[in-house]
């Protein structure tokens, strides 16, 4: 299954993605992932993205679209992945439809409010890119990744004025792509709000895997 994860910045896609990778068995591709890690090691790719990435601007459209088609490409994606992070463009979804075009698309529905709450308690690991928050998804020990054993950081684009700059530009340039996947029958809204068990449940129902 070709899977796109959408929904506003915190609204837990990478949370949830973890979980359906493991259902399904199939690589996860996060563009933001790719792009920090292209940022800590100061690749052409990351020095155009820094800027754009620090002031929570969507990087754009031409390198992130060569970018995921790269990445689709060397991935074993021959029974599926799961697209966390893209595309967030109308222009995005469209040049993806001429390569991957995705079999289903889960949006992850959250109000602003609570995006908020939840960004000052969001801790990252700088190394596999799992995230954890500190009240409602903890790690075994704190401050450490339960994955690699790497020490926990918080995100620079998690700065609360940033946050409120990535919500603007979610429901201005993002809340359109639902639109596109609705006129194709593709869009299955979830409600984003409860625990993380509660969502990842809602998410497999409306995906029909076993709880
Ligand atoms: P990216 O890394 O994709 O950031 P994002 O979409 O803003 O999403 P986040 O990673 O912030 O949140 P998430 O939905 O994965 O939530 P999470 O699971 O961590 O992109 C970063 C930047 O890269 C962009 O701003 C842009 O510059 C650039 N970029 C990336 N893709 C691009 C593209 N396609 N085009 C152009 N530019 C692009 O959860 C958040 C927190 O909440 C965590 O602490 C988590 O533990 C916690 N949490 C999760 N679920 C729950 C729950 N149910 N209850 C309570 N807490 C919860």
């Amino acid at each position: 299954m070709k899977l796109i994860l959408l929904g506003a910045p915190g609204a837990g896609k990478g949370t949830q993605a973890e979980f359906i990778q493991a259902a399904l068995k199939v690589p996860v591709i996060s563009t933001g992932n790719l792009l920090r890690e292209a940022v800590a090691q100061g690749t052409s790719l990351g020095l155009k993205a820094k800027e754009y990435m620090t002031s929570g601007r969507l990087v754009p459209d031409e390198l992130i679209i060569a970018l995921v088609r790269e990445k689709l490409a060397s991935h074993d994606c021959e029974h599926g992945v799961i697209l966390d992070g893209f595309p967030r463009t109308v222009a995005q979804a469209e040049a993806l439809d001429t390569f991957a075009a995705p079999d289903a698309v889960v949006s992850l529905e959250v109000p602003d409010e609570v995006i908020v709450k939840r960004m000052t308690g969001r801790r990252t690991c700088p190394k596999c890119g799992s995230t954890y928050h500190v009240e409602h998804n903890p790690p075994q020990v704190e401050g450490v990744c339960d994955k690699c054993g790497e020490k926990l950081g918080i995100r620079h684009d998690d700065d609360p004025e940033v946050v409120l700059q990535r919500l603007e530009i979610y429901h201005d340039q993002t809340e359109p792509v639902k639109h596109h996947y609705d006129a194709l029958n593709k869009l299955q809204q979830v409600e984003g709000v409860g625990t993380v068990e509660e969502i990842r449940q809602r998410i497999f129902r409306k995906l029909g895997l076993e709880l």
